[in-house]
C-alpha cells in the first residue's frame, strides 16, 4: 500500500502530533509522517518525533530576515522530504499568502472550536463568554484568511455548566486527537479533496445521532421518540 507522505508542523506541546504518530504507527493506516518541523527550538512536541524516530527539523523564525524567507526555507524542507500533505498542529505562526496558495489543497489545520465560531486565540474563553452549550474542533483546509478555510471534519463536545476554559480545552483536546487522524485518513483514502474552494466528499458514510447539551434528565420517552413498531 502506498502511504500518503505527511509533514507535521508544530510550535509547542505536540499532543496532536502524538495522536497522528499513533495512528500512523498502524501499518494499515494510509499515511506516514515523513517530517516534523518546529519553528520553536525547545518545543516539547519534538520529543514525540524523536521517540518515534521521525526526522525533525527546527526552522527558527528568528533566523530569517522576513516572513517570505522563513516560508521559503519551510517550503524547501517540505519538498526535500517529498511531503504530499502538510498538517499544522499547534503551529503558532502565520504563513504567507504565497506559501498557502502554493500548498492549497495539501495544507490542513486543526482548530479547537466549531468554526466559523471562535477564530483566533483564547478560543475556549470565547466559547464560554458566548454561552454556547456545545463546542468542539474543526479540521479545515488552510486558506490565506486565518481560521477561515473550508471544514473537512468536525467533532462536537458538550460545554458543562461551570466549565473553566481549561476544563473545556481538555475535553475538546480529547476530540481533537480522534478527529485529526480521521481527517488525514479521509484525505489519504481519497474520500475528500478541495475543489474550487469547496470540500468535496466521495463515498463518505453519513454520521447518525444527536448530541444534546445539557440533558436535564436521563434520556426518557419524553426525549426519544418511540422506536418503530414499539
Ligand atoms: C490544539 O488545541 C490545536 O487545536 C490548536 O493548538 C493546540 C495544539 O495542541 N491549533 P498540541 O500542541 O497539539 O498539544
Amino acid at each position: 500500500m502506498k502511504r500518503l507522505r505527511v509533514a507535521v508542523l508544530i510550535s509547542g506541546r505536540g499532543s496532536n502530533l502524538q495522536a497522528l504518530i499513533g495512528a500512523c504507527s498502524d501499518a494499515g493506516f494510509p499515511a506516514e509522517i515523513v517530517l516534523v518541523i518546529s519553528n520553536v527550538a525547545r518545543a516539547p512536541g519534538l520529543a514525540h518525533a524523536e521517540a518515534a524516530r521521525i526526522p525533525a527539523k527546527i526552522i527558527a523564525h528568528e533566523g530569517h530576515a522576513s516572513r517570505d524567507a522563513f516560508d521559503a526555507a519551510l517550503d524547501a524542507k517540505l519538498l526535500e522530504a517529498g511531503a504530499e500533505l502538510v498538517c499544522l498542529a499547534g503551529f503558532m505562526r502565520i504563513l504567507s499568502d504565497g506559501f498557502v496558495r502554493k500548498w492549497q489543497g495539501r495544507l490542513i489545520n486543526i482548530h479547537p472550536s466549531l468554526l466559523p465560531s471562535f477564530k483566533g486565540t483564547r478560543v475556549h474563553e470565547q466559547a464560554l463568554a458566548a454561552g454556547v452549550r456545545i463546542s468542539g474542533c474543526t479540521v479545515h483546509y488552510v486558506t490565506p484568511e486565518l481560521d477561515s478555510g473550508p471544514a473537512i471534519a468536525q467533532a462536537a463536545v458538550p460545554v458543562h455548566p461551570g466549565d473553566t476554559a481549561d476544563a473545556l480545552a481538555a475535553r475538546v483536546l480529547v476530540a481533537e486527537h480522534t478527529l485529526y487522524p480521521l481527517a488525514v485518513k479521509l484525505i489519504a483514502d481519497g474520500l475528500v479533496r478541495l475543489e474550487r474552494g469547496k470540500v468535496v466528499f466521495s463515498d463518505c458514510p453519513d454520521t447518525e445521532g444527536i448530541l444534546i447539551s445539557p440533558l436535564p434528565e436521563k434520556r426518557s420517552a419524553f426525549f426519544d421518540p418511540p422506536s418503530r413498531g414499539g
